[in-house]
């Protein structure tokens, strides 16, 4: 079976879908394919923190009415070490910028249920997807869907299949450079039928390791412990993961909810750049070319800017014939995707505890907390960061005397 499209978008996690959902707002037509099932694609949790940015861009593509109704805006986050919590006031320090606590579930959701509603093709469980042809004027994406062989034909491949997706692999080896470290260290992430014991989100540096206390809604509570990346879960017991967190996160006067575990996973923990973000008529967007460790609360925001830049290229690209929008993806992406890897990469080695590490090592890290908590200058540049640029500003404004 053979159909055509003008874009042929792999991958429904946050980067397909929204593309899908702003290229038909500019009038193009896409088919988005999808490995998986549906219902697997909307339980998978793991993002939550939304900055403004990503916020605006989800209202204007027209699914950001329950985000407005059930997000938890915030306007600052706690870092923790010595037993005491220190707040970042991220709204003060970045002119009135917030974030918001909304689960990539649900992004997920409306999106998934917004491009149904409207009749736009999205194909789950795709099997056996190749891209081929990326040399010639028409690209051709195979692959398997009920049993039945199909083909579509395209002008433009969005490669938006994640990590482990084949897009990336498509282009050869010497077409693409790749940047990366693995850490020493992964998270255990739980969901818990709990109210938050926290109004902001709180970064915990101890002995024992790193530890977050972040949320889902005003009765789910996500926690993080770091543990070795190579641990089974089958080792964290419900009652081993609550005493964690509770020394972890242990601060003067505040106390930790327990409630019942709703889900467990462990999830390691890299950084990696691949770029060019382009190979002829390959666009990769998202985690199918860039990741980041969840220390900086940087992926799905990226995913959501990386996309917002493409539709906009290919808008140019369809309805004017312009190609420079498309020229200038790569090189526009990724001065944003770099302050992004060192911003997580600062994050996360500034709150995790090293196996290989020293005690000099271990000193460097409470220098560096105290610096950022109590200088307004080091704070600002935290915040700015962790709020996150707006995307036509890859660096930040000039210094005015
Ligand atoms: P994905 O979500 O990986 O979607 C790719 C899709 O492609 C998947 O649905 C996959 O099934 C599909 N696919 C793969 N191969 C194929 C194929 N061959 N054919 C068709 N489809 C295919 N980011 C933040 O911004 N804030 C946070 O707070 C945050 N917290 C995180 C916490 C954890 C524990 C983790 C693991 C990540 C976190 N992230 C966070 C990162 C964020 O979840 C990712 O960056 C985001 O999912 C990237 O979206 P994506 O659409 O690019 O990729
Ligand atoms: C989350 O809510 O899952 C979350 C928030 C902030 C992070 C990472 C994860 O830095």
């Amino acid at each position: 079976m053979s159909e055509r499209t003008q874009v042929a978008i792999i991958g429904a996690g946050p980067a397909g879908l929204l593309l899908g959902q702003l290229l038909h707002r500019q009038g193009i037509d896409a088919v988005i394919l999808e490995a998986r099932s549906r219902d697997y694609v909307e339980a998978r949790i793991r993002a939550g923190l939304l900055e403004q940015g990503t916020i605006e861009t989800l209202r204007e593509a027209g699914v950001g009415e329950r985000m407005e109704a059930e997000g938890m805006v915030h306007g600052g986050i706690y870092l923790c070490f010595d037993h005491t919590l220190h707040h970042i006031p991220i709204r003060e320090l970045t002119h009135g910028r917030t974030m918001m606590i909304y689960g990539q579930t649900e992004v997920v959701k409306d999106l998934i249920a917004t491009r149904l509603e409207l009749g736009l093709p999205l194909r789950f469980e795709c099997e056996d997807v190749t891209v081929e042809g990326l040399d010639h004027d028409e690209p051709v994406v195979r692959y398997r869907h009920d049993g039945a062989g199909h083909e579509l034909r395209c002008d433009i491949v969005a490669g938006c299949d994640g990590f482990h997706g084949v897009c990336r692999a498509t282009v050869p080896e010497d077409a693409i450079g790749v940047w990366g470290r693995e850490y020493p260290y992964g998270w255990l992430g739980i969901l818990a039928d709990v109210a938050p014991s926290t109004d902001e989100l709180i970064y915990a540096y101890s002995d024992r390791g790193f530890a977050l206390h972040t949320m889902r809604s005003p009765t789910r509570s996500r926690l993080y412990v770091q543990v070795d990346p190579g641990d089974d879960i089958e080792n964290w017991s419900d009652d081993r993961i609550w005493s964690e967190l509770h020394q972890r996160l242990a601060s003067e006067g505040w106390e930790l909810q327990e409630g019942p575990i709703l889900d467990k996973a462990i999830t390691p923990m890299r950084s990696f750049v691949a770029a060019p973000m382009r190979y002829r008529s390959l666009f990769l967007a998202g985690d199918a070319v860039h990741i980041v460790p969840p220390t900086g609360a940087k992926g799905l925001n990226l995913a959501v800017a990386d996309v917002t830049v493409l539709a906009d290229a290919l808008a140019a690209h369809f309805t004017s014939g312009s190609d420079t929008g498309l020229d200038e993806y790569s090189d526009r992406c990724l001065t944003r995707v770099w302050r992004a890897e060192h911003f997580s990469w600062f994050m996360t080695t500034m709150l995790h505890l090293d196996p290989h590490d020293d005690a000099f090592g271990r000193e460097l890290q409470r220098s560096q907390l105290r610096y950022v908590t109590t200088s307004t200058a080091a704070a600002t540049s935290l915040a700015e960061n962790y709020v996150g640029l707006p995307l036509e500003q890859t660096a930040p404004a000039a210094v005015t005397p």
